[in-house]
């Protein structure tokens, strides 16, 4: 198991094939999908065919969306990670926790370290961050590690506007010290 960040309460590896349960689990839950825009996963093929894409990903970016695991426990909570967007070339910060544990701060700790690895080992130079207008959770979540507002811009062409915030090193640094 690669290890890629480890935060207080959480490990963040790389997904297997041995998660494709419990991501179904958190794909095919309607609450869960509801502001991501995506639709829920109905079949365990797709959620594999996912999975293949993240693996690929890793390989071809050298990040990618990361399994975050309680490290009490091991318990699979969600994922948060990073992925490349071709079509803006930027790179976008994610987060995905089954609601049982949400509210207690887990995607902020992922986040939070997450950006570090980004800034320091990456030497990535910016990262972006888009939300539905409606995910409030979400939104917060980058205001609480640092980010900041850009643009209301649509996500894929053709769609609804959705919010854009992003940061680069010097920005969390300034907004973490306030
Ligand atoms: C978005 C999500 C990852 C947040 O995870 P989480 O672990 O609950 O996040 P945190 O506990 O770190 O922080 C959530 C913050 O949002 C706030 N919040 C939650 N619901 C809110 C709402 N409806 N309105 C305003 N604020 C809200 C919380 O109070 C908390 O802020 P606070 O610490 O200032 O009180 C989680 O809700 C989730 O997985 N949602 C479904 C998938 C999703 O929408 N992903 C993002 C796609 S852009």
């Amino acid at each position: 198991m690669k290890i890629i960040i480890e935060t207080e309460r959480l490990l963040l590896r790389e997904i297997t094939f041995d998660d494709q349960e419990v991501l179904f689990k958190l794909h095919s839950d309607p609450e869960v999908q509801k502001y991501t825009g995506e639709p829920v996963v109905t079949s365990m093929e797709e959620m594999k065919k996912a999975i293949e894409l993240r693996i690929m990903n890793y390989k071809k970016y050298g990040y990618g969306r990361w399994a975050t695991v309680l490290k009490s426990g091991k318990q699979f909570v969600g994922w948060a990670g990073l992925a490349y967007l071709p079509e803006f070339d930027e790179v976008d910060l994610g987060y995905r926790f089954l609601p049982e544990y949400w509210g207690s701060g887990l995607a902020t700790e992922a986040s939070n370290a997450i950006l570090n690895y980004a800034f320091d080992v990456l030497k990535l130079d910016k990262i972006v961050a888009i939300a539905m207008k409606e995910n409030k959770a979400s939104i917060r979540v980058m205001e609480k590690v640092g980010m900041e507002f850009d643009k209301l811009a649509p996500y894929e062409p053709g769609s609804e506007n959705a919010v854009w915030y992003w940061c680069d090193k010097k920005l969390i640094a300034k907004n973490k010290s306030q």
